[in-house]
C-alpha cells in the first residue's frame, strides 16, 4: 500500500479542500488509488497561509471523526515555503515536519519544503546540509517545477544528496505544464526522483494523479511504483534518504 507525503486534504486551511465534504471525497479517491496513509501538508507560506498547529490539529480531528473506517490513515505535515519564516524556523530547529498527531512527543524525522518557482534562493545546498546534519531529512516538493533547475542535471544530483526529491504525480500527466511534465518524467526515468506524491488540492485533481501512477507503471514497472509510492515514502518518514 502507498503513503502520500504531499496533499492538501484538510478543509478550509489553505488552498486545498474547501469544506469537509471535499476532504472526505479526496481521501476516498486516494484510497481508491491505493494509498493507505495520507499526510496532509498544509502550506506554511508567509503572506498566503500560515495556519497554526491548533487549527491544523482541529481540522485533522474533524476529518478523522467523519471518515469511514476503511479510509486512509490521516497524518500531518506541512509544505514549508523557503521564506523568512522557514529560515528562522530552520535556525531554531522548529521546522514543522511529518507527524502523527496521536503521538504528540514525536520529533519529526523529515519535513517537506518548496522553493519559489522562478527565482532560486542562494545557498540552498549549504542550508539543507546544515539542517540535515543533526536534524530531520529535507524533502523537496515538486522538483520539476523550478525553472532555475531545468536541464541542470548536476544540480539535481547535488540537491538529491541533501534532500529527497519528490515529484508530483499529476505533473507526470502534464497537469502543470509541458516542461514540468518533461522534467518530472526525466527525473523518474533517470532514477533521480526518490518519491512521488499526489499534491491533491481538490477532488478533480485525482484523475491526473491516477494517470501519473499509470505512467510510472507503464514506463518503469510495478517495482518503481512500489518504490516511489510505498517504500520510498516510508524510508523518508524514518529520516532515511531512499536509494
Ligand atoms: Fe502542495
Amino acid at each position: 500500500m502507498f503513503t502520500d507525503l504531499h496533499s492538501h486534504v484538510l478543509p478550509a486551511i489553505d488552498d486545498g479542500a474547501r469544506a469537509l465534504a471535499d476532504s472526505l471525497a479526496m481521501l476516498d479517491l486516494l484510497r481508491q488509488l491505493g494509498f493507505s496513509v495520507v499526510h496532509a501538508t498544509p502550506h506554511q507560506k508567509v503572506g498566503f497561509f500560515v495556519p497554526t498547529r491548533e487549527a491544523i490539529d482541529q481540522a485533522h480531528r474533524a476529518v478523522t471523526a467523519a471518515q469511514s473506517a476503511d479510509g486512509p490513515v490521516l497524518r500531518l505535515g506541512a509544505e514549508n515555503m523557503w521564506d523568512e519564516l522557514f529560515l528562522e524556523r530552520s535556525q531554531s530547529q522548529k521546522i514543522p515536519g511529518y507527524r502523527d498527531p496521536i503521538v504528540e512527543s514525536e520529533t519529526p524525522k523529515a519535513f517537506l519544503f518548496e522553493l519559489p518557482v522562478a527565482l532560486l534562493p542562494p545557498k540552498i545546498e549549504e542550508r539543507l546540509f546544515a539542517i540535515r546534519r543533526n536534524g530531520p531529512l529535507p524533502v523537496m516538493a515538486h522538483p520539476e517545477r523550478y525553472t532555475g533547475l531545468w536541464n541542470d542535471r548536476p544540480r539535481y544530483e547535488r540537491l538529491g544528496q541533501h534532500a529527497a526529491l519528490m515529484v508530483d504525480l499529476a505533473a507526470l500527466d502534464g497537469a502543470h505544464g509541458a516542461k514540468e511534465c518533461k522534467t518530472a518524467r526525466w527525473l523518474v526515468e533517470e532514477g533521480l526522483a526518490h518519491a512521488a506524491a499526489s499534491d491533491l488540492h481538490q477532488p478533480a485533481d485525482a484523475r491526473a494523479v491516477a494517470s501519473g501512477i499509470a505512467w510510472i507503471r507503464k514506463r518503469k514497472g510495478d517495482t518503481a511504483v512500489t518504490q516511489l509510492l510505498g517504500d520510498g515514502p516510508r524510508q523518508i518518514l524514518n529520516g532515511e534518504l531512499p536509494i
